[in-house]
């Protein structure tokens, strides 16, 4: 698919700015002479996401907040127009190469943005490497992106998979628990959630008796609740998100666990889902580096224009959305547009400082945000913020060699 956005003055201002820009005397001659981007040449960005399954969702929020830092930015990267190249990634690693090769070889973007499920955005990192494309990741939290397999060209604008369960086995721990099953699908997001919580949970004194995996995007939990009922852990933990955290969190207490067993999770359990979720959700406690009912200024002033914007209320994932609008905005007005110039444009992305919805954060040695982590419980249909579980976490990137 393919979509082009028009979004600044006419061609005619552009062309006389260029032109004041790069020396009023230039000649036509000169002008042909100019390097594209120069010339006011579009910005290419191309979108790998997921328009359609269990993530559907998650890839439509994460444009609509991109869309929404462009178009504060007056539709413009460094004073340039900008254009879209959108794939379908449909949650399907076995596509992912060949979907962000044809992104790059067809549609020449300049970056790639994508995606949200790990295994499809490990398949991207393959390209990116390779072809030293830019690369943005506005969700997938595969800890090797910003671990062994980090590099100059790839930045992260969301989290890594270990950052936001990492306090949730302290919490847990501190709320009385001692022994707890995890349960999760068998793909990377749900395996290194786990790994990651485990270690939380075993430092703080807890023991994880059980881990029960289902794979991805499966979303019969019967025999594995009938399991938890019969092993009778302290709480479970878990990761799952978009359509699959619907299901789950309904059949949790359809199957009469929720007021037995207490439920946690990363907080994606409960992002963008609670409307679907209904009474099922309400008290489930999680982690994440966002809340909705953040109370500050610049939270508040995002959700009601994304609320005007999209008629929508706002979730995690546009807010990553909007901070890789914001990391491009800033990179490319330092660099005045000059896309090609990469060791600038690294050297902008690495310094910036961006003021997120979530709070301000600055990108890692690997190129992962260090943030807040907050504690949430499910509170009359809204994740309420009811403390920060860990104050500016940052990933151990173990083996990334960056910096
Ligand atoms: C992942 O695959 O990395 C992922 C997907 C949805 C939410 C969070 C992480």
């Amino acid at each position: 698919m393919r979509q082009q956005i028009k979004q600044g003055r006419n061609a005619r201002r552009r062309f006389l700015r260029d032109l004041t820009r790069f020396g009023a005397a230039a000649t036509a001659g000169t002008l042909l002479a100019l390097p594209a981007w120069a010339q006011g040449a579009r910005i290419r960005l191309g979108l790998m996401l997921p328009y359609s399954g269990t993530y559907a969702q998650l890839g439509t929020a994460i444009e609509n907040g991109l869309r929404m830092a462009l178009d504060e930015g007056r539709g413009r990267l460094g004073g340039r127009e900008v254009e879209f190249f959108k794939v379908d990634d449909e949650s399907e690693p076995s596509k992912a190469t060949d979907n962000a090769n044809r992104l790059i070889t067809r549609d020449k973007v300049d970056v790639l943005i994508g995606s949200v499920h790990s295994g499809v955005a490990m398949g991207m990192l393959k390209v990116a490497r390779e072809s030293g494309t830019l690369m943005i990741i506005p969700n997938a939290g595969a800890d090797a992106a910003t671990g062994p397999l980090c590099t100059a060209n790839v930045f992260r604008t969301s989290f890594s998979n270990w950052q936001p369960v990492h306090p949730l086995g302290r919490v847990m721990f501190e709320k009385g628990h001692r022994k707890a099953v995890f349960i999760t699908w068998k793909y990377a997001a749900g395996e290194e959630s786990l790994t990651s919580f485990k270690e939380g949970f075993t430092a703080a004194g807890g023991t994880v008796v059980k881990e029960l995996f289902l794979p991805f995007p499966n979303v019969e939990f019967q025999a594995l609740l009938t399991e938890i009922a019969s092993i009778k852990p302290d709480a479970v933990a878990c990761f799952f998100a978009g359509g699959g955290a619907v299901k789950f969190v309904k059949d949790y207490a359809a199957a009469g666990l929720k007021d037995k067993i207490p439920l946690y999770g990363s907080g994606f359990l409960t992002e963008g889902v609670l409307a679907a979720q209904g009474d099922a959700a309400e008290g489930l406690m999680t982690t994440l580096h966002y809340a909705d009912s953040l109370d500050t200024p610049r939270n508040k002033a995002f959700r009601n224009a994304y609320a005007k914007m999209f008629k929508a209320e706002p979730d995690v994932y546009a807010v990553q959305g909007y901070d890789t609008g914001l990391l491009l905005r800033q990179a490319l007005d330092r660099v005045g547009g000059d896309i090609g110039n990469r060791k600038a444009v690294v050297a902008a992305m690495e310094s910036a400082v961006i003021d997120s919805p979530r709070g301000q954060w600055k990108m890692s040695k690997a190129h992962n945000p260090v943030q807040d982590i907050y504690l949430r419980r499910v509170e009359k249909g809204d994740n309420k913020v009811i403390g920060v579980a860990w104050k500016a976490l940052e990933d151990p990137a173990r083996g990334c060699k960056l910096g």
